[in-house]
């Protein structure tokens, strides 16, 4: 048997939110087993509604707690019984202590992670590892969430997973040079379209904007929205450590989209997009066709990540280059300032115009 050197590991971004999964999954007594940032773990909904995040291994000999039992307030060890209660880890009890022993059961914690639902997702905030446990109430980062510009409006989800680091993830993801190989469509844009084009690039804290212009002319879905006869501009951040917000905005009309790329493992991550519009709210059908496209072109971008990962296996030397690859550059900038503990550290010293063929 041949042993096949692995992807080259990355570095990940603690202290912050992550999508763990979807959180209509989370239903009833139901608890689900995910792997997040390299740590197993198990998330459920207490029957308060509230949901929780613990790491799937008991704290007395390991066995995983999604093997167990939830009753909708605790969760209960199929070993030897210890119950948990689910949001602080706290243990309830411990079945074989007779009135002789003095353990305390509630000085004993199952690792949990802060949780919170936000657009549909469970976020799961996962601490540097080593760094003990996140108190209740602890003065924590804010949990992202999409930003909506009305109060009706419609929302889709979508997501794949891709079997290369976060790193070729998110760069693959701000990466405007492949669209026109990777999407060539007849709906989208074709080769043949490629053409000069010319960016306008500001710093933002922890990130960069593609600052508000009119998206290009050759992509069909902005097409559609010129029937509405107003202005259109479209600004992508990038924000660490894995977000991109696209906001596309025409007179009271808007389309918002969160794509977010998540390690799952050191090697693995796991890409969901969700967006939401107002556009052609009345209109149906527009939902499926949306989701419908959607998922084909995030599958484009999944199949070309398999391929690469193929590639990847032989650890060959890589290029970034310039202006194309430049986002990518200040990502990985952006990335070690932060990994440094200097997250004010920006690549960019103020806004700067990239251009290249798309
Ligand atoms: S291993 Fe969980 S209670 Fe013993
Ligand atoms: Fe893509």
């Amino acid at each position: 048997m041949v042993t096949l050197p692995s992807i080259p590991a990355t570095t990940l971004i603690y202290n912050d939110w992550y999508p763990a999964m979807r959180s209509d999954l989370l239903r009833g007594k139901k608890m689900q087993a995910v792997m997040l940032m390299g740590i197993p773990m198990v998330l459920g909904r207490r029957e308060d509604g509230r949901i929780f995040a613990m790491r799937d291994a008991c704290p007395h000999r390991g066995i995983p707690l999604s093997d167990g039992w939830f009753d909708g307030k605790n969760v209960t060890c199929k070993y030897h019984g210890w119950a948990f209660e689910p949001c602080s880890g706290q243990c309830t009890a411990i079945p074989s202590l007779t009135s002789q022993d003095t353990l305390d059961p509630n000085r004993i914690f199952a690792g949990a992670f802060p949780c919170e639902e936000r657009d549909g997702y469970a976020w799961v905030y996962v601490p540097e590892p080593g760094s003990g446990r996140v108190r209740a109430g602890a003065d924590l980062v804010p949990v992202p969430e999409l930003p909506k510009f009305s109060e009706r409006f419609r929302s889709a989800w979508l997501t794949a997973d891709l079997p290369c680091n976060v790193d070729h993830g998110i760069i693959g993801l701000m990466d405007p040079a492949h669209g026109p190989f990777v999407h060539q469509s007849w709906w989208w844009r074709r080769a043949a379209s490629i053409h000069e084009k010319e960016k306008h690039f500001e710093p933002i804290p922890q990130g960069f904007r593609m600052s508000a212009h009119a998206p290009s002319g050759n992509s069909a879905p902005y097409k559609l929205l010129g029937v509405y006869g107003e202005p259109i501009t479209t600004t992508i951040d990038f924000v660490l450590p894995n977000r991109r917000y696209e906001t596309i905005r025409c007179g009271p009309k808007w389309f918002s989209s969160l794509t977010t790329v998540t390690p799952t493992t050191a090697n693995a991550c796991r890409i969901d997009v969700y967006a939401a519009w107002n556009v052609f709210y009345h209109v149906p059908f527009v939902l499926p066709v949306a989701k419908f496209f959607g998922k084909r072109f995030v599958e484009q971008d999944r199949l070309t990540m398999v391929q690469q990962a193929e590639g990847l296996r032989w650890e060959p030397s890589l290029m970034l280059i310039d202006d194309a690859d430049r986002p990518a550059k200040w990502y990985f900038a952006l990335k070690q300032a932060r990994l440094d503990g200097q997250p004010e550290r920006h690549p960019m010293s103020g806004p700067v115009t990239l251009r290249w063929r798309s």
